[in-house]
């Protein structure tokens, strides 16, 4: 067994948690997820077409609730907690990337990224200077004024990241970031994700790329809502199959 986040709080803990859509008929997308991630891990979730993942990552980013089970944010168990107390932690600890970007079409790049730090209590006239500072980090300075319109596909997943990081989460959740992206603009993106981790951001992405789980220290396995597989590198050593790296 792996021994992630034993030493201090996890970032995330689920206990237990399943989701079932109401419907007809019901369909039951999750079954009995148990999962620890302990802050400052990159991880990749994998897994058929409609195997869960979105779902899952909606429910730890805390867009949506467990039908049954627990979930634990930085301590916090959500149960107890009202809608707005979720929104509240979710403004300030989380930021999403999408496939599909999410940028609103009608602003500029930096009012795009000031976007995200609506309801984070940064006063209105900080944002600004905060996205702009954002938008360098991720190498678009010289896009401030663009529409979404106005820019490349992994120009627009840049302003998306940038708007994700600018209130400086500790959990970043990205669902297929380069699904839409060419290799050449997928790899700028994935570089950037991995920069953000080693930093230490938290980092949980959805991948259908094999070469990229491959090449992440920890990998969960979705099958039929349930975790088929979790391996981590530091679980590799353990076993002793691989010479070099101390076992953590
Ligand atoms: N809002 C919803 N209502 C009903 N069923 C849904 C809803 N969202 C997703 N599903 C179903 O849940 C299953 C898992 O979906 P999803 O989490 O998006 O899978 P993945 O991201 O792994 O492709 C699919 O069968 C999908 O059709
Ligand atoms: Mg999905």
């Amino acid at each position: 067994m792996s021994d992630h986040g034993q030493q201090r709080t996890p970032v995330l803990l689920l206990e237990k948690v399943a989701k079932l859509y109401e419907g007809c008929p019901p369909v039951q997308v999750l079954h009995d997820i148990d999962l620890t991630v302990s802050q400052g891990e990159l991880i990749a979730v994998v897994g058929p077409s409609g195997s869960g993942k979105s779902t899952l990552l909606s429910l730890v980013g805390t867009l949506d609730r467990p039908t049954s089970g627990r979930i634990h944010l930085e301590g916090h168990d959500l149960t107890g907690l009202s809608d707005r107390q979720v929104a509240a932690l979710r403004a300030r600890r989380i930021g999403f990337v999408f496939q599909q970007f999410f940028l609103l079409p009608g602003l500029t790049t930096v009012e795009n990224v000031a976007a995200g730090l609506l309801y984070t209590g940064v006063a209105a006239g900080q944002r600004r200077e905060r996205a702009e500072s954002a938008l360098r980090d991720v190498g678009l300075a010289h896009r401030l004024g663009h529409r979404p319109d106005q820019l490349s596909g992994g120009e627009k997943q840049r302003v998306a990241i940038a708007r994700a990081l600018v209130g400086r989460p500790g959990l970043l959740l990205a669902d297929e970031p380069t699904g839409a992206l060419d290799a050449v603009s997928g790899k700028g993106v994935i570089d950037l994700l991995l920069e953000l981790n080693a930093q230490g951001t938290t980092v949980v992405v959805i991948t259908h790329d094999r070469d990229l789980a491959a090449s992440l220290p920890r990998r969960i396995g979705l099958h039929d809502g349930r975790i088929a597989f979790d391996m981590s590198d530091s679980d590799v050593h353990a076993a002793g199959n691989v010479e070099q790296g101390s076992p953590s």
